[in-house]
C-alpha cells in the first residue's frame, strides 16, 4: 500500500509524497493512516478547507499532540498559545494581536525589507548558501525588528527557533527536550522586551500589543510572551522555506526564472506561485469534536485529522494544470497559508511581501543565479524544510 505520510526520514530525503498524496486525492481522499497515533489523512483541497472551517466540528485545541507526546510543562505552554486554541477563546486573542498585522501596517514596511534584503544581498558574492546566508536570515531579521529586539540578539533568537522547529532533526537540535528548552528561553526573552516597553514605550508593535485596545482589552503578561514565542516559530522558519524551496524550483524550472528576469515584477505572482508549490507548512492537526461524516469517511469524536496543505495545494479541482509550475499564476486560491477559518495565517501578507521583495532583488541583481550542489532537506513533516541550497550568486 501506501508510504508513511509522515515519516520524518522520507521528508528529509526527497519531501512530500507527492505521487502517494496524488493517489490518495484520486481513491481515497479521507484515508485512515494507521499508526501510533492514528489519524484521518485529509488530501483534497474541498476538504481541508470545510476542515479549517469549521473549528466547532474540528478542533485546534482538544489533544495537542499529534505524533509525540510532549512533557507537561510544554504541553501546558501550548494550550495558552492561540493556534492551539479555539473559538471563543481563540477569537479575544486574535482580535488582540490583529492590530498589529494590519496590511497597512504590513506596506509600511515595505521600504524597510527593501533595506534589510539590500544589505544582506550586499554582502554576499560567489558562492554561498542560500539558506544560511539569505533565507534564514531574511525573516528573522524582520521579526527581530517587529519586536524592536537589538540586532546583538539576532543570532541568540535565531538559535532558539531553529531548535524549535527542528527538534526532530539532529543538525538542529540534539533531543526533542531541547527544542521545549528553547520555547522557554524565547518565553523568557519576550517577557523581557515587553518589560522594557512598559518602563519606555516606543512606536513598535510590542509596545501597541501591550497596550488596552479600544475596548481596554489586553493581552495579559503571559498570553504576550506565549505569542511572541508563536511568531518567532511561525514568521521564521515557514518564510525561510518557502524563499529556499522557492529558489530551488526555480532551479529546476529554468524557463519560469528566465521570465522572472525578464520581468521581475512577477515575483508578485510568484510569490503566491511558490508558497502554492512549495507548501512551508505540510500540514496541521485538528480534533473531531463529534461522530461526523467527511467526504463520505465516518469520523468518530476525538479521532485526530490531519489536513495536508501540500496535497490541496496540487487539486486539480482548484487548479488548472496543478503540477505545472507557473510564476504568473493568476488567481491562484491556493491554501499555503491554511484554508481560511480562524486560524488562517496571521502573518500572510508580511510573508508575501518579503518573498516578493526577495525575488524581485534576485533577478535584477543576480540573473546568472545557479545551484552549485545538492540540497539538503529538514527531518520534519511539519515543515517542508530545507537546510542547505549550495548557490553561484554571480
Ligand atoms: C498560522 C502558514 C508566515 C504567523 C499559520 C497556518 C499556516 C501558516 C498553514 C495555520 C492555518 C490554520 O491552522 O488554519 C504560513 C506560511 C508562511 C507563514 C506558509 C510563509 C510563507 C508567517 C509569518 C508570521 C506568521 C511571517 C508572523 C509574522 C502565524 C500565526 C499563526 C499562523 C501567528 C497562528 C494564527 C492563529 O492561530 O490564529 N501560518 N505562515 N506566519 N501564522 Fe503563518
Amino acid at each position: 500500500m501506501l508510504v508513511d505520510l509522515v515519516d520524518q526520514d522520507r521528508y528529509a530525503d526527497s519531501g512530500p509524497p507527492h505521487e502517494q498524496l496524488r493517489w490518495l486525492r484520486e481513491h481515497d481522499p479521507v484515508h485512515w493512516h494507521p499508526g501510533e497515533p492514528g489519524f484521518w489523512a485529509v488530501t483534497r483541497y474541498d476538504d481541508v478547507v470545510h476542515v479549517s472551517r469549521h473549528s466547532e466540528l474540528f478542533s485546534s485545541s482538544r489533544r495537542l499532540a499529534l505524533f509525540n507526546e510532549m512533557p507537561e510543562e510544554q504541553r501546558a505552554m501550548q494550550r495558552l498559545m492561540m493556534l492551539n486554541q479555539d473559538p471563543p477563546e481563540h477569537t479575544r486573542r486574535r482580535s488582540l494581536v490583529n492590530r498589529g498585522f494590519t496590511p497597512r501596517t504590513m506596506n509600511a514596511l515595505e521600504p524597510h525589507i527593501r533595506d534589510i534584503c539590500d544589505d544582506l544581498l550586499d554582502k554576499c558574492s560567489g558562492e554561498v548558501d542560500f539558506v544560511t546566508e539569505i533565507a534564514a536570515p531574511l525573516p528573522l531579521y524582520v521579526i527581530c525588528e517587529l519586536l524592536g529586539a537589538p540586532v546583538a540578539d539576532r543570532d541568540k533568537v535565531f538559535t532558539w527557533s531553529n531548535k524549535m522547529i527542528g527538534a526532530q532533526d539532529p543538525d538542529y537540535a540534539a533531543s526533542p527536550d531541547e527544542g521545549g528548552a528553547a520555547a522557554m528561553e524565547v518565553y523568557a526573552y519576550a517577557n523581557q522586551l515587553a518589560a522594557q516597553r512598559r518602563g519606555a514605550p516606543r512606536n513598535d508593535i510590542v509596545t501597541k500589543l501591550i497596550q488596552p485596545d479600544e475596548n481596554g482589552e489586553t493581552l495579559d503578561e503571559n498570553e504576550f510572551d506565549l505569542f511572541v514565542l508563536l511568531l518567532v516559530v511561525a514568521g521564521n522558519e515557514t518564510t525561510r522555506n518557502a524563499a529556499s524551496g522557492g529558489m530551488l524550483t526555480l532551479f529546476d524550472h529554468p524557463d519560469q526564472w528566465s521570465r522572472l528576469v525578464a520581468d521581475p515584477a512577477l515575483s508578485r505572482t510568484a510569490a503566491d506561485e511558490i508558497v502554492r508549490w512549495v507548501s512551508p507548512v505540510n500540514l496541521f492537526r485538528r480534533t473531531a469534536t463529534a461522530d461526523l461524516m467527511l467526504s463520505g469517511q465516518q469520523i468518530r469524536e476525538n479521532d485526530k485529522v490531519v489536513v495536508f496543505y501540500s496535497s490541496a495545494n496540487r487539486d486539480s479541482s482548484a487548479f488548472a494544470q496543478p503540477h505545472t509550475f507557473d510564476i504568473g499564476r493568476d488567481p491562484n486560491p491556493h491554501i499555503g497559508f491554511g484554508g481560511g477559518g480562524a486560524h488562517f495565517c496571521l502573518g500572510n501578507h508580511l510573508a508575501k511581501l518579503e518573498l516578493r521583495v526577495l525575488f524581485e532583488q534576485l533577478a535584477v541583481r543576480f540573473p546568472r543565479l545557479r545551484q552549485t550542489g545538492e540540497v539538503r532537506r529538514l527531518r520534519s513533516n511539519f515543515i517542508n524544510g530545507i537546510k542547505e541550497l549550495p548557490v553561484r550568486l554571480n
